[in-house]
């Protein structure tokens, strides 16, 4: 039976990819790195740290800097993401989402957010949502961040599940590598031609529903 759905954030639950990019794309730009979208995909669901040190090795400066130096353009990366996601309201929850958790809610499944950001739990307060959620993995409890399998299994540990009795719900290609090494059935929102090795894919959230991922599990099982 399927129990659980393990959500990303960005860009599953509210659009902070495109705030994630500009902010990359910025600081990329004072490094003399261009950070283009299609570069960009690359760092979807890649943890700060990780992200800055693609962005350096993309530029061809991966051994330039010190630990501090790549910790302090990783706090200014963010500070500038903060500002340009504090007005964020519940207006900003992607079409379809508020619906779903509201059936999983009655349908009595557990629903758990399986993000990399440190900054999701601040942002489900913002969208005003974190009441629809059982648990929230902290991702610097897990060794390995995406696309190792570390925080699915957390999260279907949280939510009291199997594995096989979850789905995830995730936008990139390191997120969907990440759900299909734990042996979870993946859900993808997006491009097909980059997330073609998930289960399911829906073009956009408001596809999702309770009807459709049950189907998509199923399926996969
Ligand atoms: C992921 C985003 O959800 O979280 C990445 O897709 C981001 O773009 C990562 O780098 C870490 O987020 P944060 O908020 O901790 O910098
Ligand atoms: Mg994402």
């Amino acid at each position: 039976m399927l129990k659980a759905v393990l959500f990303d954030l960005d860009g599953v639950i509210t659009d902070t990819a495109k705030f994630h990019f500009l902010a990359w794309r910025d600081l990329g730009a004072e490094l003399g790195i261009t950070v283009d979208e299609a570069f960009n995909e690359e760092l979807k669901g890649v943890s700060r740290i990780d992200s800055l040190e693609r962005i350096l090795a993309h530029g061809g400066v991966a051994d330039k800097y010190s630990s501090a130096e790549k910790e302090a353009f990783c706090t200014k990366k963010n500070d500038h993401y903060l500002e340009l996601i504090q007005e964020m309201t519940p207006a900003d929850i992607l079409p379809g989402i508020l619906p779903l958790l509201k059936e999983l809610r009655e349908a009595g499944l557990k629903t758990i957010v399986t993000s990399a950001s440190k900054n999701a739990p601040g942002i489900l307060a913002l969208l005003q949502v974190k009441d629809y959620f059982d648990g929230i993995v902290d991702p610097a409890s897990v060794a390995a961040g995406k696309p190792a399998p570390d925080i699915f299994l957390a999260g279907a540990e949280l939510a009291g599940a199997k594995p096989a009795e979850c789905i995830g719900v995730e936008d990139a290609a390191s997120g969907v590598d990440a759900i299909k090494a734990a042996n979870i059935t993946a859900v993808a929102i997006g491009d097909a031609t980059v997330l073609g090795h998930a289960d399911r894919v829906l073009a956009d959230t408001s596809a999702l529903s309770l009807a459709v991922l049950r189907d998509t599990w199923e399926q996969a099982i």
